[in-house]
């Protein structure tokens, strides 16, 4: 049994959604539901939500996932997030967008299948569809990458290219798409750029850490710049014992310094680096682990155009919590 209970110590910070319905009780459902009834629910159960998440937004609805700083967790964050989305049943597009070092293939397992990239669609060397690699586990979400690995950015290739792209992914024989993904590169030159082209939305990955946090200020910048102003924050990679021993930025801090709206906060968790090893995204481990419960999370707050709040916590003593799950 698996307690579920949010007590902490006061100098962390947990993060609290606002009241939509949540497939993860523990941001959620610890101002309604008692500690000790919280103790008795078992992980299973969190997951028998009863209704699915309404789309809000005109579809596709097209959505960078960014960061500035390299490794901070875009591409773990764009499989996590887009096979969540796909199980929830809205049809998704994955573009990996790392033009030379793709890995989102790699993450979803998929990199056996990409025959043709991006590249080759445009040189009219194949059709789009060609280049779309269905997923086995479900079919409703698709991997196109831009080039195959270690190539260049071919001349020419920029935002226009991908903006024509996302325009003949909506026209579709089988229809529109509900959500684009575009995993971006790391960095703020033309890949960066090219990426953030054709989206509306962005969802800015960062670490809790002074270098990430600067870097993502930073790109928050040009992607304000870019006419992209729904910009919402993934911290990735906490760690609650070192928010404890004040070694690490509590989500609060984190949210306080971006000024942007959480859609989620996923711990430090070993599962995800076996996930990646083995192309089988977190979000589909059984039983889940509570990274991949704060990623699915993460993806029903995007469907919503919702957003979740980081507090305080009162400590109450003597008890394992939530925070137990974190190494707290
Ligand atoms: N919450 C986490 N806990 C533990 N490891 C993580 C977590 N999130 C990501 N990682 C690991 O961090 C590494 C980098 O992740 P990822 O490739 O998703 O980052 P990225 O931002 O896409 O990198 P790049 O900028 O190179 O594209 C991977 O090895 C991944 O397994
Ligand atoms: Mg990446």
């Amino acid at each position: 049994m698996i307690s579920l209970l949010t007590h902490s110590n006061p100098l962390s910070y947990l993060p609290h959604s606002s009241p939509t319905p949540s497939i993860s009780p523990f941001f959620t459902h610890t101002k309604t539901l008692k500690p000790s009834k919280l103790k008795s629910l078992k992980i299973n159960s969190i997951l028998q939500y009863n209704r699915k998440p309404e789309l809000a937004g005109d579809t596709p609805r097209v959505v960078v996932i960014t960061s500035g700083k390299g490794g901070v967790g875009k591409t773990t964050t764009t499989a996590n997030i887009g096979l969540s989305l796909a199980r929830l049943g809205f049809s998704v597009v994955a573009i990996d967008a790392d033009v030379g070092l793709r890995n989102l293939d790699l993450l979803l397992g998929l990199e056996s299948r990409v025959n043709y990239t991006v590249v080759e669609v445009l040189n009219g060397d194949c059709r789009l569809d060609q280049a779309l690699v269905r997923d086995k586990r479900f079919s409703n979400f698709e991997l196109l990458c831009i080039s195959k690995p270690r190539s260049k950015l071919p001349m020419g290739f920029g935002g226009k290219a991908l903006v024509w792209l996302v325009d003949a992914l909506k026209d579709r024989e089988e229809g529109c798409p509900d959500f684009i993904l575009i995993d971006c590169p790391a960095g703020i030159d033309a890949g960066f750029i090219t990426a953030i082209t054709p989206a509306n939305e962005a969802v800015l990955v960062t670490t809790p850490d002074i270098t990430a946090l600067r870097d993502a200020d930073r790109v928050i910048g040009l992607l304000e710049c870019d006419g992209i102003r729904d910009i919402k924050m993934m911290v990735n990679r906490v760690r609650t014992d070192m928010i404890k021993g004040e070694d690490m930025m509590s989500v609060l801090d984190v949210q306080e310094m971006l000024g942007l709206a959480l859609l989620g906060v996923i711990p430090e968790d070993s599962e995800v680096i076996r996930s990646t090893n083995r192309g089988f995204p977190l979000v589909l481990n059984k039983p889940p682990t509570l990274a991949g419960l704060a990623f699915e999370q993460a993806a029903w707050r995007l469907v919503e155009q919702d957003s979740m709040k980081a507090v305080m916590v009162e400590e109450e003593p003597k008890k394992r919590g939530f925070f137990s799950f974190f190494g707290g």
